[in-house]
């Protein structure tokens, strides 16, 4: 079916319009006119016959089979265009109205944090990500988002992965780049038994691998995989959450850092093990609050470390359940939060009732963010300024951070 594409939908994927309703075709463009098969509102791209002007060669060879990545046919500043207006059309749904700070984009080969996808079969082991919208595994050779030395390391993983991998079970392998090497973690393995372990531990400390974990067990740890957040370091668990590019974090920190600069003492919610705390902490005291308890010792363990940093203290609380109260938050003159994509929504409702002069909000999902933004609004809080952070490159995805403050009462 001939199609023309109007606009990219919030995956990334071209809308057309047809008598049926919109039609989905991904890899296309706005203008672009198109051969699609079409299958109830999903069109796979069978040529482009009016190609757009911002269309470019894709860097690399899996695009379009892999389903890692969804843009890497737009040329950046429509790309970089594309993800702004997804944090300002999430922004207007809410009846927010504000010009957006510059996004900050996203170099390739930078993602620090990749998680494959793998299977063990007749002909070896597969490994590289799934194909778009199937459980098939794409295997991959080059990954230009990722930084070079995960790439380099795709045989490495895959005899790794032999030894680890006893049946054809799809798994997950999450790898890391940090300071002292690769942080390999794998998951939904079946269990090893020992002589497999002890086959695994000897390969990764022949293959200088920081750590080898299975299911969360630690099979060998040759070195700790450190990163540094601002002057400190920091082991995370394997399989916590880090953020996925270092420069997105550091972007992201350093807007917060500046906001906060002088504020005295600083709440950081949904903590993690410590990005914004142990960087706050340099100018401030820090409440660190989490629901991962070993993200907080992680946190903890690089606060004591560390030298020339105030006072961190940690608190495991699950927020959702029990959101920091209004009480809980009359000791800050600062609050940063940085909920999962489902928000915090509740966590909103007491900051907005509260008196903490400045705070800020970052997320990765602009929906749930303009959401919290409109509790916080309509509590007396005033949005400054939002600033969009590219931390997952050709992906439809967008990070954002928010900065509001509570104007103070007149008396
Ligand atoms: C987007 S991450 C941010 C982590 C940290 N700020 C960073 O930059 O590394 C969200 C964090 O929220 C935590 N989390 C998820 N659900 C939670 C809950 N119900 N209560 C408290 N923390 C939660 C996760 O463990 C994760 O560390």
């Amino acid at each position: 079916m001939k199609l023309r594409i109007e606009t990219l939908g919030a995956q990334g994927h071209g809308v057309a319009r047809t008598e049926r309703g919109q039609v989905f075709v991904p890899f296309t463009l706005p203008g672009e006119v198109v051969n699609a098969a079409v299958e109830r509102d999903r069109g796979t791209l069978m040529a482009v016959l009016e190609a757009s002007p911002e269309r470019v060669e894709p860097p690399c060879r899996h695009f379009g089979t892999c389903g890692g990545c969804s843009l890497q046919h737009q040329a950046e500043a429509s790309y970089l265009a594309f993800k702004t207006e997804r944090v300002a059309a999430a922004l207007r749904r809410e009846r927010i109205d504000i010009a957006l700070s510059p996004i900050v984009p996203c170099a390739p080969g930078s993602r620090r944090r990749v998680v494959f996808g793998g299977r063990k079969t007749a002909a070896g082991i597969l490994l590289g990500y799934h194909r778009m919208q199937s459980a098939e595994i794409v295997d991959i050779e080059e990954c230009p988002i990722a930084r070079p030395e995960i790439v380099a390391a795709l045989p490495m993983l895959r005899q790794l992965a032999e030894l680890v991998c006893q049946t054809s079970k799809p798994f997950h392998l999450t790898v890391t780049s940090t300071g002292t090497g690769l942080d390999l973690a794998f998951a939904e393995t079946d269990k090893l038994p020992d002589e497999a372990r002890r086959g695994a531990a000897d390969f990764a400390t022949r293959h200088r691998i920081a750590r080898l974990a299975v299911d969360a067990d630690i099979v060998v740890e040759h070195h700790k995989p450190v990163v540094r957040y601002g002057t400190a370091t920091v082991t995370p668990p394997p399989g916590a959450f880090l953020q996925a590019v270092a420069g997105a974090e550091e972007a992201m920190t350093d807007l917060v850092q500046g906001y906060l600069a002088k504020s005295k003492r600083i709440a950081d919610l949904f903590c993690g093990s410590g990005a914004f705390a142990l960087r706050l902490a340099v100018g401030a005291e820090v409440h660190a609050v989490e629901a991962d308890g070993a993200a907080l010792a992680a946190l903890d363990r690089g606060f004591r470390f560390a030298s020339g940093l105030k006072r961190i203290t940690t608190e495991k609380r699950d927020l959702f359940r029990r959101p920091m109260t209004l009480k809980d938050l009359e000791a800050f003159d600062g609050l940063v939060f940085d909920p999962p994509r489902a928000g915090a929504e509740d966590q909103s409702r007491q900051i907005a009732r509260s008196t903490v002069p400045k705070v800020a909000a970052v997320s990765c999902n602009p929906v749930t963010l303009a959401r919290d933004l409109r509790i916080l609004i309509d509590g007396g809080y005033s949005l400054l300024s939002v600033t969009p952070v590219d931390q997952f490159l050709w992906s439809p995805h967008v990070e954002a951070v928010a900065l509001l403050e509570r104007p103070r009462k007149r008396r």
